[in-house]
């Protein structure tokens, strides 16, 4: 039995094998009849499997079908139907299984005292700082087309409407009120406390609008890379292991004001009037949480030696899946040069 065959115990539900030149197709078919009312228990199990299996090849290098298991995994974190809620949950939590088979390896992984992981971590962040990619480069120290700066704005978007939803599915992690709360206050300001015109969604909106960027977007078109870096979000933030949904907000959150500034600056740059920047003046001048009281609850976690592992694989997977992500949209935006020229 090959080492892709062993590993396919997943969740107590043992996988059939994966034969060679196996159609990745029927997944989605199988998917799709699964989420049908009246659908029965043996559609679900079949469609999962079919799910699970292509997530396996995907993970294991086979482009195609890592196209396609994120194509699924979003098509599952996607609101949908309320009745066919529990099953898609269910069915990404299986996914995550998969993925959880394949989480970064570290080689001489060591815990340490918590003031020290937090340095660790630290580190971690400012290494990999989206600053240095070449598209910011371009975007924030050159010149850039209008053309170039509405892409990045409308990825943006994509990326970031939702952001709220990532607290709310954190926050329900934690039992404590006094654990949940840290996401609890920053929810009430992304809702714009007393004034639902103020929220986060909303004044990004302006933005979009002042740019000619619809607000509807078609997930489905979406490049492979950008619907594993959402769906990568999602899935840290709804891990049963709070480890992965911790690092992913702190890593987030504690580079969030300098990113949003650099934006901020290039749109007083372009003479954007006030109410499109509000969103960016709004986050370039203030943390989303406050990263010290989020650390604080990741403290009160961090001595143990799996907490401090998980936690690190979730940002080294964050971090593998943004560079990727931003790369190809750095490739995008080029091409798009060219076409213009
Ligand atoms: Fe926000």
């Amino acid at each position: 039995m090959s080492k892709v065959h062993k590993e396919q115990e997943t969740g107590g539900m043992a996988l059939h094998a994966v034969q060679a030149g196996t159609p990745t197709q029927d997944a989605a078919g199988l998917l799709a009849a699964a989420l049908k009312p009246g659908a029965d228990y043996s559609q679900v199990v079949n469609a999962v499997e079919a799910v699970l299996q292509c997530t396996q090849r995907g993970l294991a290098g086979d482009a195609a079908s890592y196209a396609q298991y994120q194509s699924l995994l979003l098509e599952l974190h996607l609101p949908g139907e309320p009745r066919t809620e529990p099953t898609r949950r269910w069915m990404a939590s299986q996914i995550y299984l998969v993925e959880d088979k394949f989480a970064p390896e570290l080689p001489n992984f060591t815990a340490l005292p918590v003031d020290q992981f937090r340095e660790r971590v630290d580190a971690e962040i400012a290494a990999r700082t989206r600053v240095k990619h070449p598209m910011s480069v371009h975007l924030f120290e050159g010149t850039p087309p209008l053309r170039d700066v509405r892409f990045f704005l409308q990825h943006h978007w994509t990326r970031s409407y939702n952001f709220y939803s990532l607290l709310a599915e954190l926050a329900f992690r934690f039992e404590a009120i006094e654990d949940a709360s840290v996401f609890y206050r920053n929810l009430y300001g992304e809702a714009g406390a007393e004034s639902p015109d103020r929220s986060h969604p909303a004044l990004l909106a302006h933005l979009m609008t002042y740019f000619d960027i619809p607000l509807s977007i078609d997930f489905a078109r979406l490049d492979p890379l950008e619907k594993a870096y959402l769906n990568n979000r999602i899935r840290c933030v709804r891990h049963t292991d709070v480890a992965w949904g911790l690092a992913l907000l702190y890593a987030v959150e504690s580079v969030s004001c300098v990113n949003h500034r650099r934006i901020y600056e290039l749109l007083q740059r372009l003479d954007v009037p006030a109410e499109p920047s509000e969103f960016h003046r709004l986050h370039g001048t203030q943390d989303e949480i406050d990263t010290e009281e989020m650390w604080n609850l990741i403290a009160k976690l961090a001595p143990g030696e799996s907490f401090q592992r998980m936690f690190m694989q979730s940002l080294v997977r964050h971090f593998d899946i943004n560079k990727a992500y931003f790369d190809m949209l750095w490739q995008e935006m080029q091409g798009q040069a060219i076409q213009n020229a």
